[in-house]
């Protein structure tokens, strides 16, 4: 891609207003923290922006794990926004109802939703989100880190993932045009914005969870066992265990 190419996609965005592709970082997520931390220092409007890398040394996925980010075998990006405080509660979910959608409409795979926002297809992970807020007064500032395997990772990749190369009927995918689609996509569903109501609704029709299914859920260094319940109005997965309902609002689920 070409800086004509580049200013010309930028030119097409309406919420996303500048973008930064690197060849390699140490996480796009800890770059969009430094850029957060920098504009608190000095009181200044966090860019709405997103930052792409080709490889990612030290990726992070959600609960401390490593997001394996080999070159170009994947899209690894982080958006940077700054929104209402209120509306952060239920980003996990848009994000995942976001993600969802881009593959299902752009490479027709049937991607599902693992509660709170890993994408899955046939119990098998092809994309994650991990987000990462710092708060002043009523603003949230996000950096919404998205990963998005786009071929096969090789030996070392953790068991269970699979790719868009993997499962799409779209044949010969290339990451540029796969990242340059995913840009206007999540520009599009950004500008479009959701509310509450229709976030919790998509997400339901999205996810993989059935009522009564298992489900363990490990909370830090705690984990609960029981069914899945649903999810409540603030996004938060219900466990039924015995005759309680608990409702959890962050962990891992291991169905
Ligand atoms: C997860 O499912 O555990 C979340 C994975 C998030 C990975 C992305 S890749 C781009 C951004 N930078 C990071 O270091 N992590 C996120």
């Amino acid at each position: 891609m070409t800086t004509t190419d580049l200013t010309q996609l930028a030119s097409r965005l309406r919420v996303i207003e500048s973008i930064a592709l690197v060849p390699r970082v140490s996480s796009t997520n800890e770059v969009a923290r430094r850029v957060i931390a920098e504009c608190f220092e000095n009181d200044i409007p966090i860019p709405s922006a997103i930052i792409v890398a080709r490889e990612q040394l030290a990726g992070r996925g959600r609960n401390s794990r490593r997001w394996f980010s080999p070159r170009d075998r994947g899209i690894y990006a982080t958006i940077l926004r700054s929104m209402n405080i209120a509306d952060l509660a239920i980003l996990p979910l848009a994000i995942a109802n976001m993600l969802a959608h881009f593959l299902r409409e752009t490479f027709r795979i049937d991607a599902k939703i693992k509660w709170p926002n890993d994408i899955v297809v046939d119990g098998k992970k092809i994309a994650g989100v991990l987000i990462e807020a710092k708060t002043r007064e009523d603003e949230a500032c996000v950096a919404i880190g998205i990963g998005i395997n786009l071929a096969d990772l090789g030996g070392d990749a953790p068991e269970n993932v699979t790719s868009i190369e993997e499962t799409s009927p779209v044949e010969h995918v290339e990451l540029e045009h796969a990242t340059w689609a995913f840009i206007e996509f999540a520009d599009r569903t950004l500008a479009a914005g959701a509310n509450r109501q229709t976030i919790l609704s998509e997400w339901r029709r999205l996810t993989v969870h059935q009522p009564g299914d298992r489900i363990h859920c490990i909370i830090g260094d705690r984990s609960i066992s029981g069914t899945w319940g649903g999810i409540d109005e603030l996004g938060r997965a219900l466990i039924r265990h015995g005759s309680e309902t608990v409702p959890v609002s962050s962990g891992d689920l291991i169905s």
